[in-house]
């Protein structure tokens, strides 16, 4: 079976994307994150104070990215989650954050649904894999749309275990460096 080839400019998250086992789930997050606003990869995780200090310096959106990937790889030992589940967190915990400030340009402020947008980012460039099921690429979708629970507007409430765990491991990691 053929892959599409995807080549990475980035690499701050190399380590992260070979936690993800299944090699399918592997290239389509790689492939997500190809296409992820370049703002992106320089980032803070927040410009104001809802991240520990470490993270709202520049870079502290993927230092908040990888923490939230060592969380779910924890949560995921703790709630004992099947190898799909997993991949499946990982691989949504990897891209939750590409729309944090917008589509396209840092808006300077974090913007609300901006996990559903991650949505609109695969349409615009094509990225259903014709690889890996829909009904899998679905599960990573919600589960990046209710990344942010409460803090969300409209509030927006994971539907199962693996957003569940996708949102623990965002909201711990985002203030780990003070717990
Ligand atoms: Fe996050």
């Amino acid at each position: 079976m053929e892959t599409r080839r995807c080549i990475l400019k980035h690499h701050e998250l190399d380590e992260e994307l070979q936690l993800i086992h299944d090699e399918l789930y592997r290239n389509f997050t790689r492939q997500v994150l190809a296409v992820a606003p370049d703002y992106f990869w320089k980032a803070p995780a927040s410009h104001r104070n809802h991240h520990s200090e470490d993270e709202r310096a520049v870079g502290g959106l993927i230092l908040h990215v990888k923490r939230a990937v060592g969380v779910g790889v924890f949560l995921c030992n703790i709630f004992a989650v099947g190898s799909i589940e997993y991949n499946i967190i990982i691989s949504a915990l990897l891209i939750h954050d590409i729309c944090k400030f917008g589509l396209h340009e840092d808006s300077g402020h974090s913007i609300k649904g901006h996990g559903e947008m991650v949505g609109q980012v695969l349409v615009d460039n094509k990225l259903f894999d014709p690889d890996l099921p829909d009904r899998n690429i679905v599960e990573i979708l919600n589960a990046v749309a209710t990344h942010m629970g409460r803090w969300d507007v409209p509030y927006v409430v994971p539907a199962d275990k693996i957003g569940l765990i996708v949102h623990l491991a965002d909201a711990i990691s985002a203030r780990s460096s003070e717990l």
